[in-house]
């Protein structure tokens, strides 16, 4: 049985950058976007910039970069998935590095706020990925497995989710694992999908994250099972992101 092409997803992730008057780089990226229907675009925003960037800038899906997994009450500073939808946003990133480290986020945590996604009508954007030390001992993919293993939510939750594999080392860093160990790694987390959401696991999206670039997302892009990038620091300006949209576009109309 052949399995139809994924469209591919190129997602900024501006992280605490950015005010409103930075929402005019958006722009260019909607107009490159918006031209073509096989790839699609999205940025998780931070929460006070989602409704003005959604509500502005069409052919883009605007999201947010963390949700509470409670739908609602007593969480000072939390942000729910209904607000985040009710803000004009589609999707959020759950389990990000910068939150499992900086915030003590237990992949238990990250599957409640997957879950919370759904349930809130929000797509998610799942984050795994090793560090340095795990790296340098042969054991990427056992950590990215066990992470899986205890964030995937069920089958019936898995619906629009995305998994992105972002080496922690790899972030900001300049550095990126070799194009073979990217391919490795998603082979293996399309294995894990496969195996605990049955053929609902081959729609998944993987995407790669980690000091992409436009020096190096048409290769990562052109790999089996990556479906897509997210892309930190090179999503805060047009300039930097738009050759990486244009990079995921010429792979679609190959
Ligand atoms: P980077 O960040 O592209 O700046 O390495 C990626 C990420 O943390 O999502």
């Amino acid at each position: 049985m052949s399995i139809p092409k994924r469209p591919k997803l190129v997602v900024g992730n501006w992280k605490m950058n950015g005010l409103r008057g930075d929402l005019s780089e958006l722009t260019a990226i909607g107009e490159i976007a918006s031209a073509s229907a096989r790839v699609e675009v999205a940025f998780a925003m931070p929460a006070p910039l989602i409704h003005q960037a959604a509500r502005a800038v069409p052919g883009l899906q605007i999201g947010a970069q963390d949700i509470h997994p409670e739908p609602g009450g007593a969480f000072t500073g939390g942000v729910s998935a209904a607000m985040v939808r009710d803000a004009g946003g589609c999707f959020t990133l759950v389990g990000h590095s910068e939150r499992r480290l900086g915030c003590g986020e237990t992949d238990a945590m990250v599957q409640a706020k997957a879950v919370a996604a759904r349930r809130g009508g929000l797509n998610a954007i799942l984050c795994v990925g090793e560090d340095a030390t795990a790296r340098d001992l042969g054991q990427a993919e056992s950590v990215v497995g066990s992470q899986l293993e205890a964030s995937l939510p069920s089958a019936s939750d898995a619906a629009r989710l995305s998994i992105a594999y972002e080496p922690i080392w790899a972030i900001g860093s300049g550095d990126t694992p070799s194009l073979a160990e990217i391919a490795r790694i998603h082979a293996t987390i399309r294995q894990a999908c496969v195996r605990r959401l049955g053929e609902t696991g081959r729609t998944v999206r993987l995407l790669y994250g980690g000091s992409a670039t436009a020096a190096n997302a048409s290769q990562i892009l052109a790999l089996a099972d990556v479906d897509g990038v997210l892309v930190g620091g090179a999503s805060l300006r047009a300039a930097t992101f738009a050759p990486i949209v244009r990079a995921a576009i010429a792979w679609a109309t190959d």
